[in-house]
């Protein structure tokens, strides 16, 4: 960590003499580091700027879920919703973050029953009575990133199928109550964990959370399968988002090889997630994309 000098204005971009703002914060960071743990670089501490700019951010890709919640029924094609979130977000004057990212083809992601995630939005694929879906959604407004998803029940949907979708909310609602300043993410990713365990569902582990709202995908990577103690230290500025991906059966997963974007679970069984977008505060954190 480079060394500040203590009557220049701080690093954090507040006005405020170093001194009176972030010193005392990274003499602890510091500490922890000594200790040997894994700290966030100040790249990774969002300023009052830049959780301005996320806000605004999400209040489009919030307004844009909405609407998907309104219209979303079965006899739909994926590709309408992937209609709904262009003309939406544009609309509010933003950019739809998934397109073009990494190749990616659509302007959100649609991912139903054993697709894991990153379904990609069709004329062919048709909502069906009984069907769970996955909607990922990702703004960009001013530079600035918003990503969050929400699950829709098509219809009539089994009660076991309701269970996960259900218990997979409140794996995300764990994961935001754990979220404490100076606490680990192996903390909060070890809660989410044993949730999905005591209900005899498993959550997949190459694929997780991340730092968001500067970029699209920051450090760290944010795992659900993680042990207390261990990860990156949370710290108040910090944003990354929750988002477990919860399996019925297994968690072992494959992707799809025509498309090299659809994850399914290897067993068939059905998985669900939702996600959140959130800031570390000094006393806990802050949903700021839902
Ligand atoms: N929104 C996803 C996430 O939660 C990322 C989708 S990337 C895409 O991180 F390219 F598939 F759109
Ligand atoms: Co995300």
């Amino acid at each position: 960590m480079k060394k500040w000098q203590r009557n220049a204005l701080c690093w954090c971009g507040s006005g405020k003499k170093y001194k009176m703002c972030h010193e005392a914060f990274d003499e602890k960071i510091l500490s922890y580091e000594k200790k040997g743990c894994i700290v966030p670089d100040r790249s990774l501490i969002k300023s009052e700027k830049d959780i301005e700019g996320i806000k605004k951010s999400a209040v489009i890709n919030m307004a844009v879920l909405d609407e998907i919640g309104e219209k979303i029924h079965a006899g739909m094609n994926t590709q309408e919703i992937d209609d709904i979130v262009a003309t939406t977000t544009a609309k509010m004057g933003g950019i739809p973050a998934d397109l073009n990212y990494e190749g990616y083809p659509k302007n959100v992601c649609t991912s139903i029953n054993d697709q894991v995630c990153h379904g990609i939005p069709s004329t062919d694929v048709i909502l069906q009575d009984g069907d769970i879906i996955n909607v990922d959604c990702s703004t960009i407004l001013d530079g600035y990133f918003s990503d969050s998803s929400r699950m829709f029940m098509i219809g009539d949907v089994d009660p076991e199928w309701k269970k996960l979708v259900e218990v997979t909310k409140e794996c995300m609602e764990i994961g935001i109550k754990n979220v404490i300043p100076w606490h680990f993410m192996g903390d909060m990713g070890h809660a989410v964990h044993q949730h999905a365990l005591d209900n005899g569902y498993s959550v997949v582990k190459e694929i997780g959370g991340h730092g968001c709202g500067c970029e699209f995908h920051e450090d760290p990577f944010v795992s659900y399968v993680s042990k207390p103690g261990t990860e990156m230290l949370m710290v108040p500025g910090m944003v990354f988002t929750i988002e477990p991906m919860v399996n019925m059966g297994k968690d072992k997963i494959f992707i799809d090889e025509d498309n090299g974007w659809t994850v399914y679970t290897d067993d068939g069984s059905p998985s669900a997630q939702w996600e959140v977008e959130v800031l570390v505060t000094e006393t806990g954190c802050e949903v700021l994309c839902s």
